[in-house]
């Protein structure tokens, strides 16, 4: 049996003085059975560890650099990350992808930077309305998977997560249907199967885009969904927890 994971994505959100209230209300309102996590902007990495530290909570980034370190201003590497004691970091955010360039390529090597530094990657995968529409779903997420296997290997899967993300699902509130989603998890699920059946069983496939406290419930129960990652509504603490509690 497979623990459900919800993990927050704050993305460009936040301040010293709001995240102080949500960070405490989330270490306090957590209960039950499912992991969760918080992925902050870089600055917050600290004020996050001592809020949450010590509780059921974990934290993490929102991308990491494929380089260890080095000439490369701006960038934050797998090793500083692992310094504030993260857990997670995400990989390959759509919008990393479409707004900063991240190819299949990058995405893969930063998959592995991730790991060298001992945290857990998150890596995202999903497809824009006109690739569902031309009904390449399932090529766009497979080849997006593939990269990062022909580069890390189905075992490095047995320390990581995934994430489905239809790109018209991302703030739009236009959720994926619970059997759209389970639909493309199952495949990215018997796509791992064919490597490896022990990887592809405790693989944990989150879903993300316009997930509320009103539709998780319905997506955490199909059975190849493991938990979600959320945007807009973690930055809520009551929307958040709620979400928490349906997983
Ligand atoms: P929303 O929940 O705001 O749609 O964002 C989803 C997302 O991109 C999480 O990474």
């Amino acid at each position: 049996m497979r623990r459900k994971l919800v993990a927050g994505n704050w993305k460009l959100n936040g301040s010293l003085a709001a995240n102080k209230g949500l960070l405490q209300a989330v270490r306090d309102g957590v209960k039950g059975q499912a992991d969760v996590a918080v992925c902050v902007p870089y600055p917050y990495l600290a004020q996050a560890r001592a809020a949450l530290e010590g509780s059921s909570v974990t934290w993490g980034a929102q991308d990491v650099s494929e380089h260890a370190q080095g000439a490369w201003t701006g960038e934050v590497s797998g090793s500083m990350l692992a310094d504030f004691a993260c857990r997670y970091v995400l990989v390959g955010h759509s919008e990393r992808r479409s707004f900063f360039g991240d190819t299949d390529t990058v995405v893969a090597a930063k998959f592995a930077a991730a790991q060298v530094a001992g945290l857990t990657p998150v890596l995202c995968v999903g497809e824009t309305l006109a690739e569902r529409e031309a009904g390449i779903t399932g090529e766009v997420v497979t080849r997006q998977i593939e990269a990062v296997l022909a580069n890390s290997g189905v075992d490095a899967f047995a320390s990581a997560v995934v994430a489905y993300e239809p790109v018209w699902a991302i703030g739009t509130g236009r959720t994926a249907s619970p059997e759209q989603a389970q639909e493309v998890h199952a495949l990215i699920r018997a796509r791992f199967e064919r490597d490896s059946q022990q990887v592809a069983s405790g693989l944990r496939l989150l879903y993300g885009g316009s997930v509320k406290a009103n539709n998780a419930a319905e997506l955490f129960g199909q059975p190849d969904i493991d938990g979600g990652l959320i945007g807009g509504a973690s930055l809520v603490a009551e929307d958040f927890l709620a979400i928490c509690a349906a997983a």
